[in-house]
């Protein structure tokens, strides 16, 4: 019940909102109400009964290009002047209309309103009256992260190293540790509060998985410019020119972002790169060549071992660019450039579509720096990925499938093994990781041509082996690691391409563009080591001994 009518523009308000409100009035006719804004202020005009009656009561001398009104059936207090909206404020900053009913008026008004004197006996008042004690109350937060606050705000101020801060109700004051006031302006969160909750699913981390296909869209969108083409920063592009040596620098499974990134770049922009764990690079560094570019990868961009190697190459005058889904994070602000992956928050401990979306943006970054060095890629990385994303649509809605498979080979089992050869291997590494970090069942990543070299001595009747398959150049090898692994009782359980498909294979992957496999193949080892987890009983958002963002080295 009810009818709300609004109009903003040139003309005078007052009369398209009485009209309109005589259109609405078989909504409700007990009371009707406009309020109109102009460089004078709001004007309200309410009035008990029809809209004729508001009409008697409105000054035309007040002439105002913006409004609102409402026409009112009586819920909350009797149909009388005072109860009719548009309602306002104690001092008149705020005037509502609503259409509705405020279930919880009453706690609200106990709770927060007490020194609050009501004009009028409805639900709708207290709502305005809120609204101004909230905008007038002043309060500042502190937080980790800025998503633990967004329920009360989107503006934030970050603090750095070496700095102390004083909240007051009132404001903000940052200080150096010499005492001196730094002045920082806050900048705005960009987070949906709906992207932290876990909606109708049962743990974030499928809810992450589903979410993959419009990730990756999502990325194909923010690197396009006006004319459709990918497109990334020219300072960055010029730092990939003049490097003539990338080193990706990364922990867990942003490192195995990093091994399929230098896949890219180096099969399509043919500058070498060598990817390095974080935590060993800032105690071990290789020779650096004469003119190194760092790439750091880190979802969170605040792990501890990234960012020491990133001091210590900043020590050293190298530029650094991130590829971070944290904007104002350390590792991003720290460094020269950075790429966003656009993956929304990922809350689930275990990484899933922080690892696509970062193979989304290592992909883009590697075409576009072959266009820049005249190098001209023989197929449409657009269109390739948007086959991509449609492809992970079809795997994540085949999730009875991996239920099966993981039941099959996961469901007791103490161990198991990944084999690969090729960009197989890397995704093998991350399906490994996947599993054994929430299902903690012993899984390893091996490339298949190792596995003869010591490796084999571990298979056991039924050990499961997970096979990937989705490059041609070595298909047969990895079918004959397979059979050697077979041969001594393993149970294969073998994941394929579209095309290259043999009847012992367990699941086929629909095609995609072979060097961006891996951003499909890894979506059925992310299914199945969460029904792994799922079926042991283990906390698949929470593992154990886990934090989703390791500060510390
Ligand atoms: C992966 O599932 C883990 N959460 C972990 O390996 C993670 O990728 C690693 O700690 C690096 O984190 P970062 O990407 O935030 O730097």
């Amino acid at each position: 019940m009810c009818g709300i009518v609004g109009y903003i523009g040139t003309e005078d308000s007052k009369e398209i909102l009485l009209r309109g409100l005589e259109k609405l009035e078989y909504r409700g006719y007990d009371s009707a109400g406009i309020a109109v804004v102009n460089n004078e202020g709001v004007h309200v005009f309410k009035e008990k009964g029809r809209i004729a009656e508001l009409r008697q009561a409105v000054d035309n001398s007040v002439v105002a290009p913006a409004g609102i009104g409402h026409t009112r059936w009586a819920t909350h207090g009797v149909p009388s002047q005072e109860n009719a909206h548009p309602h306002q404020s104690t001092s008149g900053r705020f005037t509502l209309v609503h259409n509705g009913v405020i279930e919880n008026y009453a706690i609200l008004k106990r709770e927060y309103l007490q020194d609050v004197t009501f004009k009028s006996e409805t639900d709708t008042e207290v709502i305005v009256q809120l609204i101004e004690k909230i905008a007038a109350e002043g309060f500042n937060v502190v937080a980790s992260d800025a998503m633990a606050m967004l329920q009360v705000t989107d503006q934030y101020v970050e603090l750095m190293d070496k700095e102390t801060v004083i909240v007051t109700k009132e404001g903000v004051t940052i200080k150096t540790l010499d005492g001196e006031v730094v002045e920082r302006a806050p900048y705005t969160a960009e987070l949906d509060a709906s992207d932290i909750e876990k909606g109708t699913y049962p743990h974030y981390m499928l809810k992450e998985i589903d979410e993959q296909p419009l990730v990756v869209r999502k990325i194909i969108q923010e690197y396009q410019n006006e004319n459709n083409e990918l497109h990334i920063d020219a300072d960055i592009l010029g730092a990939m020119d003049e490097a003539d040596r990338i080193y990706i620098v990364a922990c867990g499974t942003s490192y195995h972002a990093g091994l399929v990134g230098k896949q890219f770049i180096e099969t399509w922009a043919k500058v070498p790169v060598e990817v390095h764990v974080a935590s060993e690079f800032s105690y071990n560094m290789p020779l650096l060549s004469e003119k190194p570019l760092f790439i750091f990868i880190s979802q969170s961009g605040e792990t501890a071992d990234s960012r020491a190697v990133l001091v210590q190459i900043k020590e050293l005058g190298y530029k650094a660019l991130t590829i971070t889904n944290v904007p104002g994070s350390t590792l991003s602000r720290e460094s020269d450039y950075t790429l966003l992956l656009h993956a929304g928050p990922e809350i689930a401990v275990a990484s899933t579509k922080a690892y696509t979306a970062q193979l989304a943006v290592l992909s883009i970054l590697a075409a576009v720096t072959a266009k820049t060095r005249g190098i001209e890629l023989e197929f449409d990385l657009v269109q390739e990925l948007a086959i991509v994303a449609n492809t992970m649509e079809v795997l994540c809605d085949d999730k009875e499938e991996m239920e099966s498979i993981a039941l099959q080979f996961l469901a007791t089992t103490r161990n198991a093994f990944f084999i690969g050869r090729s960009v197989d291997y890397y995704v093998g590494l991350e399906g490994a990781l996947k599993l054994k970090e929430i299902s903690y069942i012993q899984a390893e990543g091996f490339a298949g041509g190792e596995l003869k070299h010591g490796t084999i001595a571990l298979i056991e009747n039924n050990t499961p082996i997970i096979a990937l398959a989705t490059q041609e150049h070595v298909n047969l090898s990895i079918r004959g690691n397979v059979k050697e692994v077979v041969a001594r009782g393993a149970n294969p359980c073998i994941i394929s391409m579209k095309g290259l498909e043999t009847e012992e294979d367990r699941y086929v992957i629909p095609k995609v563009h072979e060097t961006l496999s891996p951003l499909a193949a890894v979506i059925p080892l992310q299914l199945i080591s969460y029904y792994a987890a799922l079926h042991r009983d283990c906390d698949v958002d929470k593992p154990r001994n886990l934090a989703k963002s390791v500060t510390v080295e």
